[in-house]
């Protein structure tokens, strides 16, 4: 209860706002209460940046290959129609690959940023509608970050279906929880495992960048996400924690089986059916996409979903084995590994005044 010194009782009013959804929700409890939460909100107020001012737009990309990453990488690598194709062919595709895949982190942003603001609304406390607002404002921060990565590629996708459907439900559902465990646990979780790839094998400096600094952002919110969730899926019942389970796991299934950047091959003209039969059954590809729920698989497991069902359905996938990640390590990786590219541009810097100055005193 409120300790605020109300003339009269708080709740006197009776007031209950009649929204369409019937989820929105207004808290008359203004004390803080859990000082997790209350400390991210601090240091998201203290952390927010200016993609404007932090980022250098100046630096080059080469349209034939804007992420600078491993040829390796690329999913239809080493298949036959990748060996049929010269150079110019196989520097569309790099073009076109990127384009995608910062399309899909643009959209997703926005989702986030979508889900943010929803949160805001229908969070019952106070302290979760504090921190979800320096959220909303992190998410715009970062589509705007992503919107101008894309035009500096000079390409762009729409959003993919898959994305799509897993948004679509994450934002009809009215109950609080499913907004955070598709956004901030299951989408976010895999964006990062992807910004990860980015921020380590990626050679252009600008990529790795906007990266760097958007996952020292996502490195919170998953925090927020964690601590929201481990404080309220114990008081569900065993039937409610299954089917957030099983939701949990049919959404991972998708998004490893699907996201097979079918649109790419279709603009392309390429073979599509050839070019995803490569992607599906390479075993170099698989483990890439293995590689993508080593963020999700540690936190559901956090959270406690953890039940025999999505057990099995990580077995099958063969990613339990992320399950032991140490989290606290890696998203305080993501804060360094930002902090550290802050630090070089400082050094920098430095450096081109103290030359300019020197050659203007000879
Ligand atoms: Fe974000
Ligand atoms: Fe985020």
């Amino acid at each position: 209860m409120s300790t605020k010194n109300f003339a009269i009782p708080v709740d006197k009013t009776g007031w209950k706002l009649q929204d369409n959804s019937g989820t929105v929700r207004f808290t008359w409890d203004y004390d803080t209460q859990r000082d997790r939460l209350i400390n991210l909100y601090e240091k998201g107020k203290r952390r927010q940046w200016d993609a404007k001012k932090r980022i250098d737009w100046s630096l080059p990309m080469d349209p034939n290959n804007p992420v600078e990453g491993l040829d390796e990488m690329i999913p239809i690598y080493g298949s036959e129609i990748w060996g049929k194709m010269d150079d110019k062919a196989k520097g569309e595709l790099r073009l076109h690959l990127a384009a995608w895949q910062f399309s899909q982190f643009l959209h997703g942003e926005q989702g986030a940023l979508i889900c943010a603001s929803k949160i805001v609304q229908n969070v019952p406390d106070i302290d979760s509608k504090y921190y979800a607002a320096t959220q909303v404002m992190d998410e715009a921060r970062h589509v705007e970050a992503y919107s101008m990565l894309l035009d500096k590629i000079g390409l762009a996708y729409p959003i993919n279906y898959n994305l799509r459907d897993i948004l679509d439900s994450v934002l009809t559902d009215s109950r609080w929880d499913m907004t955070y465990l598709g956004m901030q646990v299951l989408i976010e979780g895999l964006a990062l495992a992807a910004f990860g790839g980015i921020r380590t094998f990626s050679q252009n400096e600008l990529a790795r960048t906007v990266t760097a600094y958007v996952m020292q952002d996502e490195a919170r919110h998953v925090s927020f996400g964690r601590a929201a969730l481990k404080d309220y899926y114990p008081n569900l019942s065993a039937k409610e924690r299954e089917e957030r389970e099983e939701f949990a796991a049919e959404a991972c299934r998708m998004m490893r089986d699907r996201f097979l950047a079918i649109e790419v091959w279709e603009t392309l003209g390429l073979d599509v059916e050839a070019c995803t039969k490569y992607v599906t059954e390479s075993e170099s590809q698989s483990q890439f996409r293995s590689f993508l729920f080593m963020r999700i698989v540690p936190i559901l497991r956090d959270i406690g979903l953890w039940g025999p069902r999505l057990r099995d359905a990580f077995e099958k996938m063969g990613v339990i084995g992320f399950a032991d990640t140490d989290l606290d390590a890696v998203m305080a990786e993501d804060e360094k590994i930002a902090d550290e590219i802050d630090e070089l541009r400082r050094q920098e810097v430095a450096q081109i005044v103290t030359l300019g100055s020197s050659e203007e005193s000879s």
